[in-house]
């Protein structure tokens, strides 16, 4: 399969642009570097077009050109707290954007689409473990951001019978390449684990923790974390699945919840080392337990998580900080 993977410099992307190449696929990865990074595409070794999912022109010329037959659409903005504060830059290139991807690839006549949706558009649900069907009521403009696609998504392949579609809702992406070839590095960087991990190494001042005081077991929050070479296999394995008229909407999740104070004691378990830690008041839209009922994704795309032992995710993401002690940058 001929596969354009928008936003493959990023963090998710880069990792299942890899696996996609490792399985025989022919990849052209399209993104503007505005969070991504050259090297993430150097070293999965496919060819790059540097520019803004906005240019249709240029969009359109690439689809066509590369003869692409799927596109996996990885780019966006994806920082909650950031949303909040930047509503229309999180709609215009979230939400706008992706619909000029959809009409690029109407127009160049491409009907395969992987979109990454995520566990956002529950919002802060009453029950765990989360399916499907649960209700999704997203509580920032990023996961609403990324349920309007959702929606764009229902009614575009009702008014089209070739297109088809997998919007895949991840939980919290981890870890990194088990090979030890690529991370993760944003900046700045949100996510607990590599933030927990920065802290050990002195390059940020302390992890705080946001809220004691949840009704959980330890009142942390708690959180499903996936590694991303399993996120990059659910992907290879999506796009398998996409038959004309083809709609897949699947939560990829371990199904196992831990909390905050869960994944401390596990960093410090794999490093040998203490995180420095203040505990500091909870933050405004942070959901108290978010988990996954992984079982459609079983059923559907015959994909499970393979790495569950929280140890094991964190070992991979020590193993390439240590190795990479400026991310990406050389
Ligand atoms: N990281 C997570 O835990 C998580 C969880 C659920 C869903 N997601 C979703 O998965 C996707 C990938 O997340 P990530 O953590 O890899 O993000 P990332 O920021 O590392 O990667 C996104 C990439 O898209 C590119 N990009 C953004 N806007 C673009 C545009 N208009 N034109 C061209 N390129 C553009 C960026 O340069 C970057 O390389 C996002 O859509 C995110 O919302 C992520």
């Amino acid at each position: 399969m001929r596969v354009l993977v928008a936003g493959g410099a990023g963090y998710i992307g880069s990792h299942t642009a890899k696996r996609l190449v490792e399985t025989g696929h022919e990849v052209v990865i399209f993104d503007d570097l505005s969070r991504g990074h050259r090297e993430a595409v150097e070293i999965v070794g496919a060819p790059l077009v540097e520019a803004s999912l906005a240019d249709r022109e240029r969009l359109v010329t690439t689809l066509r050109e590369r003869r692409i037959e799927t596109v996996m659409h990885f780019a966006a903005y994806a920082y909650v707290g950031e949303s909040t504060e930047s509503p229309l830059l999180y709609y215009d290139n979230n939400v706008a954007t992706t619909i000029r991807v959809l009409r690029a690839m109407q127009e160049a006549g491409v009907s395969r689409f992987v979109f990454s949706s995520t566990c956002a558009t529950y919002g802060d649900p009453e029950t765990v473990p989360i399916t499907e069907n649960a209700l999704q009521r997203p509580v920032s403009p990023y996961g609403r951001s990324k349920l309007m696609v959702e929606q764009v998504l229902r009614d575009t392949a009702a008014a089209s019978p070739e297109f088809s579609f997998a919007a895949l809702r991840y939980f919290n992406a981890c870890g990194c390449a088990q090979d030890g070839s690529l991370g993760e590095h944003h900046d700045p960087e949100p996510h607990l684990i590599p933030s927990v991990l920065l802290a050990i190494l002195g390059r940020r001042p302390e992890l705080v923790v946001f809220g004691t005081d949840y009704p959980t077991p330890d009142g942390t929050n708690v959180r499903d974390y996936i590694h991303v070479d399993d996120l990059a296999e659910a992907h290879v394995l999506a796009m398998e699945k996409l038959a004309p008229g083809t709609q897949i909407f699947c939560n990829l999740g371990t199904g196992r919840g831990f909390s905050v104070r869960e994944i401390l004691a596990a960093a410090e378990r794999v490093t040998g080392k203490k995180v420095p830690v203040r505990y500091g008041e909870r933050r405004a839209g942070d959901a108290i337990a978010l988990y996954a009922d992984p079982s459609l994704a079983k059923e559907v795309l015959g994909w499970e998580a393979k790495l569950r032992d929280p140890d094991e995710i964190i070992a991979t993401a020590w193993r390439w900080i240590l190795a990479h002690p400026k991310g990406y940058e050389r």
